[in-house]
């Protein structure tokens, strides 16, 4: 998450997050499951520009960045639906603020595609809330608004890399690995999360252990080893851009590959910057949607303007 003064207003570039690890437990009563997962940002970043406004004003003007303006699933949703509206409204009640925001957003992080775009972009607008609204709550008072907008909320206030467990609120930081390189790539279609949540057949399957260990110890090879998520047969039962891009990330020379979060993009490990460029060129070949390279955010850069 990165926080720049902006002539009146503040700046924000919110990354994107891949899920090394995901398994899906229970089904509660709530209607959310128990999970646990390991979360990484990764420099793929929507920017989203916010100004004061009166009490009440809540304006949000969205556009799609050049790269993904030719893909039609990524129609933004209303102003109102949008968790950025949602987060903004809710702090303002949650903090009995008679204030409002104008806000532009230019989206880079696909939607539907289980890279945390609308989750960060509402932690964005809770962290520049904050600064305008001179709240100076606590990182954990904002996450906390932040979990009642969505489960990946408050992990991009702890990245950026996590353990997150409960439905996906309860944030455990880790040490961040060296940098690490993947390839992105997602298809023309996407899935809603609560479809591939209700579609799962629920049950812990694996631990994180081992993950977590080769993290602590910057061991990649283990690394590559670990990744897990349990949601991606749903996924390909409800999309079969899933299987296709297994099929194709199996053929492209990465060191492992999944899914991310409830899909449908998946993500490929790779040695290095040359070693991502070349497995990207081959993805792109194939055809099977937008391809990216990024590589792992070390430093969750929270440079607080001064406002004053
Ligand atoms: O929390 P979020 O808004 O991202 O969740 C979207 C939907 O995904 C929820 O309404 C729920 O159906 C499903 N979900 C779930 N268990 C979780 C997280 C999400 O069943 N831990």
């Amino acid at each position: 998450m990165i926080i720049r003064e902006c002539g009146d207003g503040v700046l924000v570039h919110a990354p994107a997050k891949l899920n090394l690890f995901l398994d899906v437990g229970n089904r509660r009563a709530d209607g959310f499951h128990d999970l646990e997962t390991v979360i990484m940002g990764v420099a793929l970043y929507d920017s989203l520009r916010f100004e004061l406004a009166p009490a009440g004003e809540f304006a949000l003007q969205s556009e799609l960045h050049q790269s993904l303006a030719r893909d039609r699933r990524n129609d933004l949703p209303p102003p109102k639906e949008n968790a950025v509206v949602r987060a903004l409204q809710a702090l303002a009640e949650a903090a009995g603020v008679e204030r409002g925001m104008r806000v532009q957003l230019t989206k880079r992080i696909p939607s539907q595609s289980g890279l945390g775009g609308a989750s960060s972009d509402a932690a964005a607008a809770l962290l520049a809330a904050n600064q305008l609204w001179q709240l100076d709550w606590t990182d954990d008072q904002l996450a906390e608004v932040g979990a009642g907008v969505g489960s990946d909320v408050p992990f991009f206030f702890y990245g950026p890399c996590a353990r997150c467990t409960g439905r996906g609120e309860i944030v455990e930081p880790l040490r961040s690995p060296r940098p690490l390189y993947f390839v992105l790539v997602h298809p023309p279609e996407g899935l809603s999360t609560a479809d591939v949540f209700a579609q799962c057949r629920p049950g812990r399957q694996a631990e994180s252990d081992r993950l977590l260990d080769a993290i602590e110890r910057g061991d990649q090879a283990d690394l590559v080893q670990s990744l897990h998520n349990s949601l991606e047969t749903a996924a390909e039962e409800l999309q079969p851009w899933v299987g296709r891009l297994r099929h194709a990330f199996a053929r492209a020379g990465c060191r492992a590959f999944q899914m991310s979060g409830s899909g449908t993009s998946f993500f490929g490990l790779c040695h290095h910057p040359l070693h991502a460029q070349r497995v990207a060129g081959r993805l792109r070949s194939r055809q099977v949607g937008q391809v990216h390279c990024v590589k792992s955010t070390r430093h969750w850069s929270r440079a607080r303007p001064s406002l004053n």
